[in-house]
């Protein structure tokens, strides 16, 4: 069998390479699973739980434990220096239980909300499964976020119990943990001890996370452990996304969103019995939570994850050490591995690895071709949000694939693309959309809402919500186009919103945090295209009177945004004393990022008149 990879599509002549596959995919070819693909049947391949209950973690931990899984390996934790720890699904299932015995102790009730800032290491996933074990709310953070990102979030997702790290704990937590009034307990993994006295008391709440997980153990074998009973539509996780204006936003998702989870996982990262898989998205995001954690778990797969940051050596090191057969990654690392060159790659045994997939930002139809290269293996690219939950649109495996297109939507799922008003979002006539009937026309991405893990809410933002539904479509924000085939192809967003190494960041969240320095009047803030990230965060600073615009004052600007916002921060910051309004006072964001890339400055009616 041989599988066929369109190549230039959509831009000159189309070129067809060949391939035989390492293995043929299992899970049936794309028309005959979309034909015959309903959501019920993918419930099927669930376990579930007495009275109609569903619970990810049975699905992903417990259900493997105890059939004929229980001593396979289901995490394997690789740290900077490589040595690997290890958790079989019966481990797993016993500390998850502790966990979810530890909240119980602490009276944490089911449909509250736990969040993590910790590195890649057990007790993140002990945390993640053990809270949904307990009917809580899971609610990842990105570690290299600073205070305030982080101090934003638990305040806005009420989070009761957080379990971190001594050095993120002091740095981040420590400075603002008396405005977080709901935030009741604050576990601390690892030997570092706050720099209190030796002797001192830990401050009320703070516990030390390996007693914590001793006593709770002593309680599970003393007793035994019953999962929570959670109904399908019951909140399961939290994961915060930003928009172009306005705070984060918290899209919620529910036990079910598990079928989305598994089913996804098997179609578009193809994964299998056996396999042994590596998702390099932080789990402090959604991509390292639903792929990273949930997806292959439910599998019954073996998931590596690496602690250490991006290095290209390590990584090549990483593939071939581990026999990983199935790498979920994103384009900016690809770009970062194809910096290297094949050498480095064709200098390791990768025979393994048998599928490739990547998403989060667009992948150039380069990478694609140059996959072919280093790994003899093309790269599947997948598209979908937040707010999906899972993916929505991939390169299908053994389905052609076209270098530069997303591919085609999932079975299960249906997508429109819709005519665009002069805000460059859907056009709403009446409550009515259009859609875009010729093909290779542009407009916004819509999905038919339905599937199992979409999200049921924004938290506390029921009107934000509402407003993402327009006439029986999910408005995604994304503007795209799809060819006669059915091929989606990625245009750009509709809105402000960056991204920037695959990781979205909402404008106004970092102005908002400039806005705080003494010497900033005003600022706008972009996303400035950069070949390596896709984009970096670029502000455009209007300073207050009696302050000068040098170099020194741009370095303190730049640390000041560091120390408050970690990852999210500007890499650049220029000095601008006439940023451009519109008439109701805002920074026109679209004008300066027009400006700053030499483009057409456009629509103008909207802008305020110079003084
Ligand atoms: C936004 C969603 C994907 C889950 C993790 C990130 C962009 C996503 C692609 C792709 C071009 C992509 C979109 C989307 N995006 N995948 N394959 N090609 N752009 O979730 O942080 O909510 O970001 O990422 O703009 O709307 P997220």
């Amino acid at each position: 069998m041989t599988e066929t990879i369109l190549t230039g599509a959509g831009s000159g002549a189309p070129r067809t390479i060949e391939r035989t596959p390492r293995r043929a995919p299992l899970i049936g070819s794309y028309q005959e699973r979309c034909q015959s693909f309903t959501w019920n049947e993918a419930r099927e391949w669930l376990d579930g739980m007495p009275d109609g209950c569903l619970n990810i973690a049975h699905e992903a931990v417990d259900r493997h434990a105890s059939a004929g899984l229980a001593d396979q390996v289901a995490l394997r934790f690789l740290d900077r220096t490589l040595p690997t720890q290890e958790l079989t699904y019966a481990e797993l299932r016993d500390l998850t239980d502790a966990f979810a015995i530890a909240l119980r102790t602490l009276g944490v009730r089911p449909g509250e909300r736990v969040c993590t800032l910790l590195d890649r290491s057990p007790a993140l996933y002990v945390t993640a499964l053990g809270a949904l074990k307990n009917g809580s709310v899971y609610c990842p953070l990105f570690p290299a976020f600073g205070p305030e990102p982080v101090r934003e979030r638990l305040e806005l997702g009420s989070v009761r119990v957080l379990v971190t790290d001594a050095e993120a704990y002091e740095h981040k937590i420590a400075p603002n943990r008396d405005s977080l009034t709901s935030l009741e307990f604050v576990l601390i993994v690892g030997d570092r001890s706050l720099a209190t006295e030796p002797s001192a008391p830990l401050p009320t709440g703070t516990l030390p996370w390996s007693e914590t997980m001793a006593a709770a153990t002593s309680v599970l074998h003393r007793d035994g452990f019953t999962i929570a009973a959670t109904r399908p539509e019951d909140p399961a996780l939290l994961h915060f996304t930003s928009g172009t204006t306005g705070r984060p936003k918290g899209a919620v998702h529910v036990h079910q969103a598990v079928v989305a989870h598994h089913a996804t996982t098997r179609f578009a990262l193809d994964l299998r019995p056996g396999d042994i898989f590596w998702c390099t998205a932080d789990p402090g995001w959604v991509t390292g939570t639903s792929y990273g954690i949930i997806g292959p778990l439910t599998c019954g797969v073996t998931v590596v994850t690496d602690a250490a940051d991006f290095d290209a050596g390590r990584w090549y090191r990483i593939l071939e050490e581990q026999h990983v057969t199935v790498f979920y990654t994103a384009p900016t690392a690809l770009r970062m591995l194809m910096r290297k060159g094949t050498e480095l790659a064709h200098g390791h045994n990768l025979s393994a690895l048998r599928h490739i997939v990547s998403v989060g930002e667009p992948l150039n139809p380069e990478a694609v071709v140059w996959g072919l290269e280093a790994f003899g293996l093309p790269i599947h690219d997948t598209w979908w949000q937040t707010e999906t939950g899972a993916i929505m649109i991939s390169n299908y495996p053994g389905m052609p694939i076209r270098p530069g297109s997303m591919g085609r939507p999932m079975p299960g799922i249906e997508i429109a693309v819709l005519e665009r008003g002069d805000d460059g979002r859907a056009a709403v006539v009446d409550g009515k959309v259009t859609v875009v009937a010729q093909p290779g026309v542009d407009g916004e991405l819509a999905l038919r809402p339905g599937w199992p893990s979409m999200f049921r809410t924004y938290l506390d933002n029921p009107e934000r919500y509402a407003k993402a539904f327009v006439d029986g479509w999910y408005l995604t924000g994304d503007v795209a186009r799809v060819d006669g085939d059915g091929y989606v192809w990625f245009v750009g967003r509709a809105d402000d919103v960056i991204k920037s190494a695959g990781h979205l960041i909402g404008p106004f969240e970092v102005e908002s945090a400039l806005m705080e320095h003494p010497a900033v009047a005003e600022v706008g803030v972009i996303g400035k295209p950069d070949p390596l990230a896709g984009e970096i965060v670029k502000a455009f600073v209007t300073l207050q009177t009696g302050y000068e615009p040098d170099e020194r004052l741009r370095r303190e600007l730049i640390m000041f945004g560091r120390r408050r916002l970690g990852s999210v921060a500007p890499r650049e910051i220029a000095f601008d004393q006439a940023l451009p309004h519109t008439r109701s006072g805002k920074v026109m964001r679209r004008l300066l990022k027009a400006r700053e890339l030499g483009l057409p400055e456009g629509d103008l009616s909207t802008m305020e008149p110079s003084p």
